[in-house]
């Protein structure tokens, strides 16, 4: 099989190129940007973007990996502060403060790597530096109007983009990148059934005939693992589904109605405990922190009572990047399955077999694995639930409010045939009061927001333009069905900046 080995100088981006070459059916795998060149068994190389500059006191350099990719004649291409690596590599310079984010345009010249791309193109950037001068031997192949855009050494596979082609924003990235790949001459012989199949084996090989217990939100991600493990470990699989009190309406009935049949289905009532744990509670990281621990706590319990040593977290990449858990990574936020995680716990192994795959992926391997379209094509929610979509405390009240704002959300999302065409959509309730008048009298009121948002994979989004008047009926049910809220508001902003969760 094909290999196509990513260099990860810390990009939120960087698993979403391994991403790229797998939906273009190569097999690729995400290394350290301290990889001994000595352990370099691949067809072509990508070195990712990362938040660094590359004259940072603590810049992730690896001048001997270059050095070896240009011995060995490996086409390699490096993306936005890999491009700044191999002109520094190569004696270049780069300029400190040359900014750029967002939607860009290039004028690309003739270069193979260009093939069926036109001459102007739009591209996303994302960099604080930029190439200054080109070092000897380069050819600069696309511009934007502030930078270098694409560069490449004479006559040899190496290749530098100052944008990030993996984005979705760049509307021809993936046809760049399958040009690279063809340049680079490598076989197209990856498919999501090898990687069904790999995970089998990986948990075949950790529990055995073991018992283990998975963390069941009745999400797609959790789901997902949860079939992917009963296939190997049957009957030894106990499903826990915790109902901290922060859930969808109708949440636990939907996870008890899907799963009580096809698994071993434990549900808790925490509610008590983590509302506890939570109360006044306002600083999202301190709650994301807090609702991980709890979580973990409560599966210890009851892994306790059955025996089990193994834990199984549906765990998928953005959970783990976003959380700032690889090497030169952010932490943007701590999702709760992984930055809110407690230092230690007391399993034996964290089992996830899911955490190189972006969502639209584990939906592939969903419906490959037969899973109703109901639990596939569900909007995401976070594990921390309702909390991270209010921005004050946790208490009956606020999550009463925005339960029942999502719920009428969803529910004219769905009656209006919207809700299936996006990718996600919810209410969030904010801290600040508004002045309202309802029936002639002053009312110092709630506000809620709401956010509707289409992805691909969740790294990137855009806020849905819904109709106002579809907005217009929403807002009045909000402001009619729930006395306390008196304003409603809608999100129009991408992310980036945003995120698609408030908190
Ligand atoms: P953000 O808000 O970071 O979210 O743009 C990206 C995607 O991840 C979901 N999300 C989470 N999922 N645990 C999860 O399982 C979490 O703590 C968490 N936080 C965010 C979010 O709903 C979106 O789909």
């Amino acid at each position: 099989m094909s290999t196509v080995l990513i260099i990860d100088f810390g990009s939120q981006y960087t698993h979403l190129i391994a991403r790229r070459i797998r939906q273009l059916n190569v097999y690729s795998k995400v290394v350290s940007s301290d990889i001994n060149p000595k352990d370099i068994d691949a067809d072509a190389v990508i070195l990712s973007g990362g938040p660094s500059s590359i004259y940072d006191e603590n810049a992730p350099l690896n001048n001997t990996l270059i050095a070896y990719l240009v011995k060995h004649n490996i086409p390699t291409l490096g993306i936005c502060y890999g491009m700044h690596h191999i002109v520094h590599y190569f004696k270049g310079s780069i300029n400190k403060g040359k900014k750029e984010y967002g939607i860009s345009t290039i004028t690309v010249k003739d270069d193979p790597l260009f093939k069926n791309l036109n001459k102007h193109e739009r591209v996303w950037m994302s960099h604080g530096d930029s190439v200054e001068h080109l070092p000897e031997g380069f050819d600069i192949i696309a511009t934007s109007d502030k930078c270098p855009a694409a560069i490449r050494l004479k006559d040899r596979m190496i290749y530098a983009l100052q944008f990030h082609p993996e984005v979705n924003h760049t509307e021809h990235g993936i046809q760049l990148l399958d040009n690279f790949l063809d340049l680079a001459e490598i076989s197209r012989d990856w498919k999501m059934e090898d990687f069904v199949i790999e995970a089998e084996q990986k948990i075949k090989k950790s529990i055995g005939d073991k018992k283990a217990i998975i963390a069941l939100s009745g999400g797609v991600d959790s789901s997902v693992a949860a079939m992917i493990t009963a296939k190997v470990i049957k009957k030894n699989l106990y499903a826990v589904f915790v109902d901290h009190g922060l859930l969808r309406k109708h949440e636990r009935e939907f996870v008890e109605n899907t799963f009580s049949d096809s698994l071993k289905l434990i549900v808790v009532d925490a509610k008590e405990r983590f509302f506890k744990k939570l109360e006044g509670i306002t600083d999202p990281e301190q709650k994301r922190k807090i609702i991980g621990n709890e979580f973990i706590k409560v599966f210890e319990e009851e892994a306790k009572k059955i025996g089990a040593r193994y834990l199984i977290q549906g765990t998928i990449y953005p959970d783990v990047i976003e959380s700032g858990s690889t090497c030169n990574s952010e932490t943007i936020k701590s999702h709760h399955n992984v930055g809110g995680l407690p230092e230690s716990f007391d399993f034996d192994e964290l089992i996830e077999p899911l955490r190189e795959l972006y969502k639209d992926e584990v939906r592939i391997v969903g419906s490959t694995l037969g899973l109703p379209p109901e639990v596939v094509l569900q909007h995401p929610c976070p594990g921390p639930g309702l909390a991270v979509r209010i921005t004050g405390a946790v208490n009956d009240e606020n999550i009463r409010i925005v339960r029942d704002a999502s719920a009428i959300l969803d529910e004219e999302l769905k009656n209006s045939g919207w809700h299936d065409k996006v990718w996600q959509s919810f209410a969030v309730l904010l801290e600040d009061r508004v002045v309202g008048v309802v029936g002639d009298q002053r009312k110092f009121g709630r506000v809620v927001a709401l956010r509707v948002v289409q992805s691909v994979d969740a790294m990137t989004a855009n806020f849905v333009k819904l109709p106002w008047d579809l907005l217009e009926r929403i807002s009045t049910r909000i402001t009619n069905e729930i006395g306390e809220v008196v304003a409603v508001s809608y999100f129009i902003s991408h992310k980036p900046p945003q995120t698609i969760e408030p908190c």
